[in-house]
This record gives structure tokens, sequence and C-alpha cells, in this order.
């Protein structure tokens, strides 16, 4: 496993606190993808969370109707996950390392109406990136909808990172309240750029969220993207 998968495994196993849905998921949800699932509730489609990690999207998804599964390679988090659902079976903790074949519930090539990765493709360099891009889209029944997030280059994180490889930046910041290193990240500089890197999808819309807590630390800068296979 290369060094940088190895550094963000290690990161991610303490997990990642995360009690409720984010408010950019609802708002995806009421913007758009209401509006391509609202009215097929009742047949429990299938939506995959890629990197659920505690299960607050996922349990949001669930309560509106869907049949959903998440994985993630953080064993805590998963464990978080399974008591909160109520269940154990839609769960996997997953290998770190991408593979286009991966099919961690059987669907063999199309059972996703809907895919979900919120916070967690860049933790993959440019390559891995688009191998784990191409696992999803072949677990994806044709048409169906791909939500991801990303984070930019205004993220505070960039200013503290420097060039690793295959588009990878190593993140290193301590202060009071963060220790990090060791920590890699594929940032995202512009429209155009994030268009490129999820070509294979047909955009449906892209758009951004940001927060900013503490004047020291700064922005928390995130795209979104919204794509049909
Ligand atoms: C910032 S957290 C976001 C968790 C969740 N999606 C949310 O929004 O609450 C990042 C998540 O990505 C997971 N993760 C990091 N690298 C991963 C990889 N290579 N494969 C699967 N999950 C990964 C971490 O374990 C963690 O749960």
């Amino acid at each position: 496993m290369d060094e940088y998968l190895k550094g963000n495994f290690d990161y991610w196993q303490k997990g990642y606190y995360a009690p409720n849905v984010e408010s950019y998921v609802f708002r995806m949800w009421g913007q758009v993808l209401q509006y391509d699932f609202s009215d097929k509730q009742s047949s429990k489609l299938k939506m995959l969370d890629f990197g659920c990690g505690q299960g607050a999207a996922l349990s949001f998804f669930n309560q509106l109707g869907f049949d959903a599964y998440g994985v993630d390679i953080s064993e805590y988090d998963l464990d978080i996950c399974k008591k909160r659902m109520g269940c154990s079976e839609h769960f996997k903790v997953v290998n770190p390392v991408p593979n286009k074949d991966d099919d961690w519930f059987d669907v063999r090539g199309g059972g996703w109406s809907l895919v979900t990765a919120f916070q967690v493709l860049y933790y993959y360099s440019d390559d891995d990136l688009q191998e784990r891009l191409l696992s999803l889209y072949n677990q994806m029944k044709p048409g169906a909808i791909l939500c991801a997030t990303m984070m930019g280059t205004k993220n505070y994180f960039y200013k503290h990172s420097r060039p690793y490889k295959n588009g990878m930046r190593c993140v290193t910041l301590k202060n009071e309240r963060l220790s990090i290193d060791n920590y890699y990240v594929n940032f995202i500089e512009n429209e155009d750029e994030l268009i490129k890197k999820f070509s294979m999808f047909k955009k449906m819309h892209i758009g951004y969220y940001d927060s900013c807590f503490r004047e020291d630390e700064g922005s928390h800068f995130h795209w979104t993207y919204i794509g049909r296979k």
C-alpha cells in the first residue's frame, strides 16, 4: 500500500465524530435529489454511502425510504454506525486500496440507484481516484446518481500542505486543537478540474459549501459534485 494510503488509514482509525446529518446533505436532497427519487420511495431503492463514517447521512437516507448500505476503512466508526442503524449486514470494512472490481455487496454491475461519497474521495491520489470512481460506476444502475464532495484549495488545510505525488499533498498542522501529520489530500482548485476528475459521469450540478468557526484556522471549503451514470 502506498505511504499516503497508509497515512490516511492510520489517521482515520480513531473515527470521525459526526452525530447528525450535515446541512449540505439535506440541502442536496431538497434542491436536487428529491426530484429524481421522491416519487419512487416505496420501491426501497438501494443506495451506498462510500466512506460512511458513523452513519449520519446513511440514517438520513434510510429515513427517506432508501435501502441504505455503507462502507468505510474505520472499524471504530462502522461499529457506531451498526448500533445506530440497528443492523450489521449492510456495513463493511473495506480495503483502503481501490480496485475497479470492488463489489462489496454483490450487486454485480448495477445495484445502486444512488451513491454518496461525502468528504472522502479526496483521500485518493489522481490515479486511485479514477480507480475508485470506476468501481463505484461499475456498481451503479444505468441512470443512477453520484453525489460527492471534494476539498478545495480555499480550505485552510491547503496552506498547511506541501506537494507529495500524483495529485496528493501532505498536510501537517499542529495547534491546540489539531495534531495532523502524515495526512494526505487531493485538493481541487476550480470547477474545470472538478468536472475533469469526475468526467466518467454526466455532470448534473456542481457547487460548494463553506464555513469558518475560528479565524486562526480558516475556511472549510468543499466542492460538491452531482452526476449521473
Ligand atoms: C471526514 S470523514 C467523513 C465521514 C462521513 N462521510 C461523513 O460525512 O460524516 C472521512 C471518512 O472517510 C473514510 N475514509 C478515508 N479513506 C478511505 C478509503 N480509502 N476508503 C474508504 N473510506 C475512507 C474515513 O474512515 C472517514 O470515515
